[in-house]
């Protein structure tokens, strides 16, 4: 992937990317390593993002002109009893970075949020002007992440409408990438059924959630690539083409791997599909995880970007021989 067209960038100003350590943060790492604008990675260790203060003093210290926000409160069924702390990293983080960026000329921020804003009101494909809620039907997760949705477009709007922004060429803007299903470096479903397929004889999925396995690294490189573009503010929805369930995508890449030489112990046959009301969780999650992806290839294509949209089976797939070759060695 080229970034040639980060012609818009101050390049004496840092990139500063909050979740260092997570999934999608470890893979801006590899994104970002060769771009000619330098980057800064932070993790828990330097800014606390329930800290409200350590936000403000971390962004004054750096005075970036783009943010990528990778970190959030991800532990879906710990937030149903940590509601505060969710709220906190999940909404008011994003609310002071998006105060930030909307004062700086030409700033940026990439935020990434969740399939979990929707709450089955629809079976088909959500597109981005779908509503979202209702809000007393989502998670603690879904109404911390929606919540900081919201607090990013008030304070990219609010700071337009009020003229703060003088000319429009020097508008900030906000890109929201709704995802779902991430995997990547760090503990994930592929992983842990993966794990149990190499432990168990049966394994029993659940199979009525449907939506869109997504690589984290496809994933950063879709926030850096929109963060350098030209296209429009707004919340785009980043998923791979495609859909499955949790069982089918665990059928898939249990069998991936046993093509691939894992050692595996539990036949097709024997993962077994259930309803998600046989594997109670304390979290309630969405049955219907569809995202439509046809804004975000509409925006792709006017920045001219020639790769090819990905399927969420050879995205998986890759994935998976990754992890065959990495554990066949260790
Ligand atoms: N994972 C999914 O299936 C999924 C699905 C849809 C959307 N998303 C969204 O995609 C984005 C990236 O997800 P991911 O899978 O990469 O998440 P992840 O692997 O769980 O990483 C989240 C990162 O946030 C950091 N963090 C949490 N609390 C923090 C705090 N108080 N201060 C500083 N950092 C803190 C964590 O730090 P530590 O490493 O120190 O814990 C972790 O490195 C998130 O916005 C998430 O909501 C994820």
């Amino acid at each position: 992937m080229s970034f040639s067209s980060f012609e818009l960038l101050d390049h004496s100003k840092p990139i500063l990317v909050f979740g260092r350590d997570g999934q999608v943060g470890k893979a801006l790492q590899v994104c970002l390593k060769d771009l000619k604008t330098p980057a800064v990675f932070l993790g828990r260790a330097e800014c606390d993002l329930a800290n409200e203060d350590e936000i403000k003093q971390v962004l004054n210290r750096y005075q970036p002109q783009v943010i990528i926000n990778a970190a959030a409160y991800t532990a879906v069924d710990k937030a149903e009893g940590d509601y505060d702390l969710a709220f906190a990293i999940n909404a008011m983080a994003p609310k002071i970075m998006a105060q930030y960026a909307a004062g700086v000329a030409h700033g940026i921020l990439v935020h990434y949020s969740t399939d979990y804003v929707f709450a089955d009101t629809q079976t088909s494909a959500y597109l981005e002007t779908d509503k979202v809620g209702p809000v007393d039907q989502l998670c603690v997760y879904g109404q911390s992440k929606l919540a900081g949705e919201q607090a990013i477009e008030e304070a990219f709007n609010g700071a337009h409408d009020s003229g703060h922004q003088t000319y429009a060429d020097r508008f900030s803007r906000y890109f929201i990438l709704r995802t779902s299903w991430v995997y990547g470096d760090g503990g994930n479903f592929i992983r842990t059924m993966l794990r149990l397929a190499g432990e168990r004889d049966q394994l029993k999925v659940v199979t009525d959630q449907v939506g869109a396995p997504t690589s984290a690294g496809w994933l950063a490189e879709i926030g850096v690539q929109i963060a350098g573009s030209r296209v429009e503010s707004g919340i785009y929805h980043a998923v791979p083409d495609g859909e499955t369930s949790w069982h089918g995508l665990a059928v898939f890449a249990i069998e991936t791997a046993a093509t691939a030489g894992e050692g595996i112990e539990v036949n097709s046959e024997n993962i077994l599909p259930i309803p998600t009301t046989d594997y109670p969780l304390p979290a309630k999650r969405p049955y219907n995880s569809r995202l439509s992806n046809i804004k975000l290839k509409q925006a792709l294509s006017e920045m001219a970007f020639t790769g090819q949209y990905p399927h969420w089976q050879e995205q998986v797939e890759a994935y998976v021989k990754e992890y065959v070759t990495a554990s066949l060695k260790s």
